[in-house]
């Protein structure tokens, strides 16, 4: 692509094939593709320029459509170097009207395989609007948190007036971050400020971003509101659990084609995401071992069934270590030290500090070697063979296409009723960090149903009064907890 071009993807004669799978995700997607129809006239996002940093899938196209449909421009990055699906990408910036020499669509910088200065490069185009008066976006639409926090980290600086010096110590992602800002501070000292000055707010699609978000507040430092959408039930409920049941065992398939029954699988983590990755495992006949810090959790994972061990008392024996915890060193170089010949390692938490991948790089005599892309052998210097995927990032997108459409039509129609909220409803969004309200979330289940096939009962009048909750809902207290 040119670089006079507005958007920046791998291929664009990949657009047909895209479209194709488009074509095929709308039918699969009844949330987004009846919130297009019940929005069709009113067109809400009128006004709305949403700058998105999620990972650049089919699925996402969808979502994409589906903002333009109710009236936003849009400009997206994706949220993962090897998360980019480019045939989507192609297909989104040409648009359904436009041709390859006449691309109509929505400028998208994300292809797959990403360097760190490539991502960030991206995030910032994402973010920078040449025709705005201030040069920005007026929502963001995040997942991970990562176009948030260079708006608020460019912010912070310049009120200090620069940022801190680039230090090799740093690890990588922090020093290209603050790469990106010292430039920015050079050439137009103001640039954040006034970039973030007309955002109305964020809606957050994960676990790890919303907790960001929450520290922010926490801090004071938050500069606009935000929608937790993370934790409408309809989307950590589904997404995370029935999503990862699904593209976890797809990601390890495509890289490894591994039997999976009969091997011993180590889950780390029994949240959400951990819940759909054991039953995933489990389902193909793996003896699936458990390990949690939160007592709570680690209470369900027995009473599901699954041994609950510490990963140093199976670290030796376990054939497949899966890491779904949001936390940092899970998985360290020395515990891939004791793990047996070809055992498999790979992490499906939204960050790469699940798995101590510059702590496997620095044992002394360490070979890695290249499968393919996103499958790498470590080669110990006594022989022994581990794999790891995506080089320990999350290997559901990076190995596999990431959750199908069908769960995804549930996370995007609560980030499209999101950003319709914050963008039209301003005045009831003072800066703090919301959750969808219950009523919205039920919306957004009920609109899947349908294509299930599933019929819902009505509840009768004296029914309603006697449980105490209105007929049309919503149904339960905000303490339930699903
Ligand atoms: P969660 O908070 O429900 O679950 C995480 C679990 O890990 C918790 O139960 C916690 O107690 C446990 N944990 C924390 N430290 C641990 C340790 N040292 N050892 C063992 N267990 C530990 O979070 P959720 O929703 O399951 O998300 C997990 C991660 O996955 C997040 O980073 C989230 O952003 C990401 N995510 C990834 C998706 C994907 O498609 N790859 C989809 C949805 C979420």
């Amino acid at each position: 692509t040119s670089t006079e071009q507005d958007f920046k993807v791998a291929d664009l004669s990949l657009a047909a094939f895209g479209r194709k799978e488009i074509a095929l995700a709308e039918h699969e997607m009844p949330g987004l593709m009846s919130i297009r129809k019940e929005y069709a006239a009113q067109q809400p996002l009128a006004g709305a320029r949403i700058t998105g940093s999620l990972h650049m899938t089919v699925q996402t196209a969808v979502l994409i459509e589906t903002l333009v449909a109710l009236g936003a421009e849009v400009r997206w990055a994706s949220c993962n170097i090897f998360s980019t699906q480019d045939h989507a990408a192609a297909a989104v910036v040409i648009g359904p009207d436009g041709t390859v020499d006449a691309p109509k669509g929505v400028p998208v910088f994300a292809w797959k395989g990403e360097t760190l200065e490539e991502y960030w490069w991206c995030t910032e185009q994402a973010l920078t609007w040449p025709h705005a008066a201030t040069g920005g976006p007026n929502m963001i639409l995040d997942d991970g948190g990562d176009a948030t926090m260079l708006v608020h980290k460019g912010v912070e600086y310049e009120k200090e007036g620069a940022a801190p010096a680039v230090s090799t110590a740093e690890n990588d992602e922090h020093r290209v971050v603050l790469e990106v800002l010292n430039r920015t501070l050079a050439e137009s000292p103001k640039k954040w400020t006034k970039l973030s000055s007309e955002i109305r707010g964020v809606t957050e699609e994960t676990t790890t971003g919303v907790h960001r978000l929450y520290e922010m507040h926490q801090a004071g430092s938050l500069l606009f509101p935000a929608i937790n959408v993370n934790d409408a039930v309809t989307k950590s409920k589904f997404d995370n659990k029935y999503g990862c049941r699904h593209s976890l065992i797809d990601g390890i398939n495509r890289a490894t084609d591994v039997l999976i029954g009969g091997k011993t699988a180590v889950v780390c983590g029994y949240g959400d995401v951990g819940k759909g990755c054991a039953e995933s495992l489990r389902g193909q006949g793996a003896r699936v071992i458990i390990t949690e810090i939160d007592p709570i959790c680690a209470l369900q994972a027995a009473m599901d069934g699954y041994q609950v061990a510490t990963l140093d008392d199976v670290v030796e024996t376990a054939d497949l270590f899966i890491t779904t915890t949001g936390n940092k060193d899970i998985i360290m170089a020395s515990d891939m030290a004791k793990m047996k010949h070809q055992a498999i390692i790979g992490n499906i938490g939204h960050f790469d500090n699940e798995i101590d991948m510059a702590g496997l790089a620095a044992i002394d005599g360490i070979v890695k070697d290249e499968v393919k892309p996103q499958v790498h052998t470590w080669k110990f210097p006594e022989g022994k063979v581990l794999i790891v995927l995506s080089e320990g990032r999350l290997l559901n997108l990076g190995n596999a296409t990431g959750h199908p459409s069908f769960v995804m039509s549930n996370s995007f129609a609560d980030q499209t009723i999101a950003q319709i909220e914050l963008f039209t409803k301003p005045e009831s969004y003072p800066t703090d960090v919301y959750v969808l309200p219950k009523h919205l979330d039920e919306k957004v289940a009920r609109l899947h149903l349908n294509a299930l096939g599933a019929k819902l009962t009505t509840l009768r009048k004296e029914q309603a009064d006697y449980i105490g909750v209105p007929v049309e809902g919503p149904y339960k207290s905000d303490l339930y907890r699903y």
